[in-house]
């Protein structure tokens, strides 16, 4: 009798745990506020398919839930923030929950940058940021000035109204140079360039694509189509390296660095595609810059102003790009309007405490960067481009971590952005100093929001010349 009510106790208790793990609602053990499952196994992951982005998903968890917020990724409880003080609160943080970004995976090889975690996670981190650090000089800008003056010198002999497809012509120039900095100059060759940026793209479409719950079958022609990209794409990469381990080096590049601190060649690969992703925020961040200043003429003409007033007719030189104060302005609203990159995520070993709330280990949390970007509660309004709200006094009374327009301020800052703004305002510069910009009338231009925040369509713009 005692055994039987031993195994019936034993046995009720199994079965609470077997509810308990398999549907996550019931194991809620957490004070945050916040979404239960709408589907025991998948959690809110339809919720996010039905919001079309993880972004919108947590703009509206955000304003429903406040700024400390939880939901279900299937079975993992999930946490998210969106306030700068909650933030800061995250900033030594540096492991990330891997199963948040698995979605690189197929391109970047599971040894990726993006995923190193811990102490050799760190060193790795280290090391790279170090290596893109000192890429921003005045090397690097003046061969990307070389990039951006064939590109306005090409737009010069265009047919006046000519509508110019803004997107693809940002696409070139950014991989051009990306592939210039991080691969060398076998990449001179534009033919290999173009084809490069092309396997890009399949592979960039496939995970917009994957995001939206559209998985293809393994054997499908997509999937293979996919597979093939990922593969030239890597292959390039290979061959560009095994050129310059066995070449006389003028200027080291990206591939030299990586060789020289003995990364094994998988890897190397791996950080290499990292690069070419990070490479496609710059695209959008460009098309973006372009869409506004095209549809702001006053802010354009202050830009161009600028431009007359601090370089005059002395040629751009990469020490007066930082004398460009309002040209930075224009450069961080466009990057808080169209938050390229969104939300990033961090997790921990042990439980923590965020703004007074037990978070469980193991458990991801995720900033929501672009929800406190487009938020009332610290930019007046948010809908509106406006550089002035970064003149000195606005950006003097708000808090820094209200503007985090690459991923996370902390431990994992994107060690590009200086060579990002870079980029950015060498290309603006030479672009806006040689032509003025009109946006082609009846376009309606939305973001979307998959992995990179980039406009839907093509954007089409006429340019007329600057005498
Ligand atoms: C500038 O960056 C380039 C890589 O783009 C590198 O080859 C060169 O050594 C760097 N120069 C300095 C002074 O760091
Ligand atoms: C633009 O944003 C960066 C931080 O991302 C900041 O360091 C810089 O001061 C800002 N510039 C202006 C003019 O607001
Ligand atoms: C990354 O770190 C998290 C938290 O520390 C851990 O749960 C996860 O297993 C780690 N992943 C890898 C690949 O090390």
């Amino acid at each position: 009798m005692l055994d039987f009510a031993i195994f019936a106790v034993s046995f009720v208790i199994f079965l609470l745990i077997i509810v308990f793990y398999l549907y996550p609602g019931s194991a809620k053990a957490t004070s945050i506020p916040g979404m239960d499952p709408s589907d025991p196994k998948e959690g809110n992951v339809p919720d996010i398919l039905q919001a079309g982005s993880l972004h919108n998903f947590l703009e509206n968890l955000h304003e429903e839930h406040g700024p400390i917020a939880s939901f279900w990724m299937g079975s993992t409880l999930t946490v998210s923030i969106a306030a700068p003080e909650l933030f800061e609160q995250q900033l030594h943080v540096f492991d990330k929950p891997v199963d948040l970004f698995t979605l690189y995976k197929p391109i970047t090889g599971d040894g990726s940058l993006l995923f190193s975690n811990g102490t050799e996670g760190r060193k790795r981190r280290q090391q790279f940021d170090k290596i893109i650090y000192h890429m921003n000089n005045e090397s690097t800008f003046t061969q990307l000035k070389e990039f951006a003056d064939e590109l306005t010198k090409k737009w010069t002999t265009l047919p006046t109204e000519q509508h110019i497809p803004v997107f693809q012509y940002m696409m070139a120039l950014c991989m051009k140079a990306c592939t210039y900095i991080g691969f060398g100059d076998c990449f001179l060759d534009g033919k290999e360039v173009l084809e490069f940026s092309r396997n890009f793209e399949i592979c960039w479409i496939e995970l917009e694509a994957r995001v939206t719950g559209s998985v293809p079958d393994p054997e499908s022609l997509r999937n293979e189509r996919f597979l093939e990209a990922v593969e030239r794409l890597q292959e390039t990469i290979r061959k560009s390296l095994h050129s310059r381990q066995s070449k006389e080096k003028k200027n080291l590049i990206l591939l030299d660095h990586l060789i020289e601190l003995n990364v094994p060649e998988e890897q190397i690969i791996n950080d290499g595609v990292v690069f070419v992703v990070k490479h496609y925020s710059v695209v959008c961040a460009m098309v973006w810059a372009i869409y506004f200043l095209a549809t702001h003429k006053d802010v354009q003409e202050k830009v161009y102003k600028e431009l007359k007033d601090v370089v005059g007719s002395s040629t751009l030189s990469y020490t007066v790009l930082s004398k460009l104060k309002y040209l930075r302005q224009v450069i961080n609203e466009t990057l808080r309007m169209a938050a390229v990159e969104p939300w990033t995520a961090r997790c921990q070993d042990l439980d923590t405490e965020i703004g007074g709330h037990i978070i469980p280990k193991k458990t991801p949390v995720i900033q929501a960067l672009g929800v406190v970007l487009h938020s009332e509660n610290y930019w007046s309004l948010p809908k509106t481009f406006n550089p002035d709200r970064f003149d000195e006094d606005d950006t003097n009374s708000r808090s820094k971590l209200a503007f985090q327009p690459f991923g996370f301020s902390g431990k994992r800052q994107c060690p590009g952005s200086d060579l990002v703004y870079m980029q950015l305002a060498l290309y603006i510069s030479v672009i806006c100093t040689k032509f003025q910009l009109h946006l082609v009338d009846g376009q309606v231009v939305n973001p979307l929001q998959r992995v990179i925040t980039r406009p839907e369509d093509e954007v089409w713009i006429t340019i007329s010349p600057r005498s």
